[in-house]
């Protein structure tokens, strides 16, 4: 199959592939998705198949307008359209008890379904022009870091799926944040664009899943399905750096070996060039700016894997606001190895 690159313009093709049962790469505000039309079984377990992603992974259904939510949940708490008149369109997902119209294919089989209406406007205009909710999960192969343009998802898909739409680098750079409305109080299963300060300022009480912040023992199981899989993961094995800015760079500096692959900010460059040229350092973005860091963070995780480094070290953020997102997709590509300084 001939993977083609759509622009903008072209956005009535992606729409029709997309009714027609096809695959597109779609762009959204946090990460670009695999979609799929979400009422069709065989296209919704065709995107399993491009993705190599296992079954038991439930996938989000992104509508273009809150009122599509009752097409397709039942029960729907206040709080949700509480949420949704605070932070939708915007990179969070709601978790709800869906109608019988949503196929076993996107659920994975359970009672709630994960909804989303994204803030990119090019995204919302391909589903409503193609007329259903689009079934999306972010476009990398399954392990790999998420794509954050349209050329890392083709490095991923070409080939597997019908087209892409380049809506260019994704303004976030982090997935959604998804909250279950059906648990009292509601829970943050994963951290994301809106953060937790966000929700709770909406919401009062929040839990925040275990799956969040630390690696689950062997009985345990995280209520989003995907928060167990080892994620996000580079080749090589990473080790993450948390506390003061300076004091993180300073351990990195002492620790890394001559070939290691560097993740920083942009203030410590300078203790990591010039050492060994082989040495690859990507930067995150200055320390005081986790914005500017979420956006550059997978791509950074991405970059290693076009090179031979043997370990990879990453200064990590504080975990306010967004930085919670950054710590939760660091540490997992680092499968919470941790070091503390
Ligand atoms: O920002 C995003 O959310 C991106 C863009 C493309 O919209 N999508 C995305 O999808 O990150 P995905 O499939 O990579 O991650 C969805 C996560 C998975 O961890 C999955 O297990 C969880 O959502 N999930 C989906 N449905 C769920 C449900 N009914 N209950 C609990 N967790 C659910
Ligand atoms: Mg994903």
């Amino acid at each position: 199959m001939n993977t083609k690159l759509l622009t903008e313009k072209e956005l009535d093709q992606a729409a029709a592939i997309l009714r027609e049962g096809g695959l597109v790469g779609i762009p959204t505000e946090t990460v670009y998705g695999l979609g799929a039309n979400g009422l069709n079984d065989q296209a919704v377990k065709n995107i399993f198949a491009a993705k190599g992603r296992p079954q038991d992974n439930p996938l989000i259904l992104h509508i273009p307008d809150v009122s599509w939510l009752e097409r397709y949940c039942k029960d729907i708490p206040l709080t949700a359209y509480k949420l949704a008149q605070a932070y939708w369109p915007g990179p969070m997902t709601m978790i709800l008890y869906h109608k019988d119209v949503v196929p076993d294919a996107v659920t994975a089989g359970l009672d709630t379904v994960g909804m989303r209406c994204p803030a990119h406007k090019l995204c919302r205009d391909i589903i409503a022009a193609a007329g259903v909710p689009v079934a999306a999960p972010s476009g990398n192969t399954s392990g790999r870091p998420s794509p954050t343009t349209a050329q890392h998802m083709l490095e991923d898909m070409d080939g597997k799926i019908e087209a892409i739409v380049d809506g260019g680098p994704c303004a976030v750079g982090v997935e959604s944040t998804i909250i279950d409305l059906t648990c009292t109080p509601p829970r943050l299963l994963r951290p994301g664009g809106i953060t937790l300060e966000q929700l709770r300022d909406v919401l009062g009480e929040v839990d925040v899943d275990p799956a969040v912040t630390r690696l689950l023992g062997a009985g345990e199981k995280p209520k989003a399905p995907g928060m167990k899989y080892r994620h996000y993961a580079p080749k090589a094995p990473v080790t993450v750096v948390t506390g003061d800015p300076k004091r993180s760079a300073e351990y990195i500096a002492a620790h890394a070996q001559s070939e290691d692959g560097i993740i920083c900010f942009d203030e410590f460059l300078p203790l990591f060039t010039g050492r060994s040229s082989a040495r690859p350092v990507m930067d995150l973005g200055p320390a005081g700016d986790k914005e500017e860091q979420a956006r550059h963070i997978f791509d950074a995780l991405r970059s290693f894997d076009h090179t031979t480094v043997p370990a990879i070290w990453a200064q990590c953020p504080d975990t306010s606001g967004i930085g919670l997102a950054i710590a939760n997709r660091l540490n997992k590509a680092a499968g919470f190895h941790i070091i503390e300084v």
